[in-house]
């Protein structure tokens, strides 16, 4: 009896497979079970047993498992953040954990670097702090899709694996509005592949995309762009800021116009 009470059941519809696991309660509990999720999303992903349009459910239900009730609610989001979430992108692809550090700091450096230059529309400290975790979290969605579906070259992709690739964003959404300390980042982050046209991932409209997600998605434009391990990328500083301050398909006029008028835009990144 107190093993059932200890332990849920994990059932896999449409495999005859039962894995029974404890609760997670610590970090370490949570990326067990995660290790054993990872394995079952490379199954489910790569031998085409799901459909090939929208989010699978089953998989939907996977990650609400991992993560419901999972993490404690009585701590805080740089411990939910740094303790428990990006230790499962470390541990799943290093290179995007390594990534979304670097985007963090730039999408400050440069939403401070706006107030500066802005006052009247500078952001408050706590806007500014929830943009930080915001983007410190914005691939985690990546934790759900395989490794063998992230690496393969942008050339070679078929188009099945760019749109689960794409799916990250909804998972990256999913995954912060099943926490509590990370409900309120899910929209801003989310949101990092829209675009000023509306032909982002999810086509939102302009008017409903954020600044505060543009400038994660500023940030992590640059670091795609820019950075080796990502995407292959291998622009210079000054290609990438030529590039940039072009996009005007890609940016909202208000954090275009601010990479525009900004000469040190680039030290603001680092
Ligand atoms: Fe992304
Ligand atoms: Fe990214």
């Amino acid at each position: 009896m107190a093993q059932i009470e200890t332990s849920r059941i994990l059932r896999v519809s449409g495999h005859n497979e039962i894995i029974q696991s404890p609760l997670p309660k610590t970090p370490e509990q949570l990326m067990f079970k995660y290790t054993l999720l990872e394995k079952r999303l490379d199954d489910l992903w790569t031998k085409k047993i799901i459909g090939k349009k929208g989010i699978p459910k089953i998989i939907n239900e996977s990650v609400e498992d991992l993560f419901k009730r999972s993490i404690p609610s009585h701590i805080s989001l740089d411990q939910v953040t740094n303790e428990y979430l990006l230790p499962l992108l470390d541990i799943h692809n290093k290179t995007y954990a390594d990534h979304s550090r670097r985007v963090a700091k730039m999408t400050y450096n440069l939403a401070f670097d706006y107030g500066l230059k802005n006052p009247e529309n500078a952001f408050t400290q706590k806007e500014l702090t929830d943009l930080y975790y915001s983007a410190l979290l914005h691939d985690i969605g990546k934790i759900v899709i395989p490794n063998s579906i992230l690496d393969s070259q942008n050339g070679q992709r078929g188009i099945r694996d760019i749109e689960i690739t794409r799916d990250h964003t909804h998972f990256t959404g999913y995954i912060l509005s099943l926490i509590p300390q990370t409900r309120h980042l899910a929209y801003i982050s989310a949101l990092h592949h829209e675009r000023q046209k509306g032909n982002g991932y999810y086509k939102v409209d302009p008017n409903d995309i954020s600044p505060l997600s543009q400038f994660i998605t500023m940030a992590d434009y640059f670091d795609a762009i820019t950075n080796d391990r990502i995407y292959q990328g291998s622009e210079t500083t000054e290609e990438a800021y030529i590039k940039m301050v072009n996009q005007v398909q890609l940016f909202i006029p208000l954090v275009l116009k601010h990479l525009q008028k900004s000469e040190s835009f680039f030290e603001k990144l680092k």
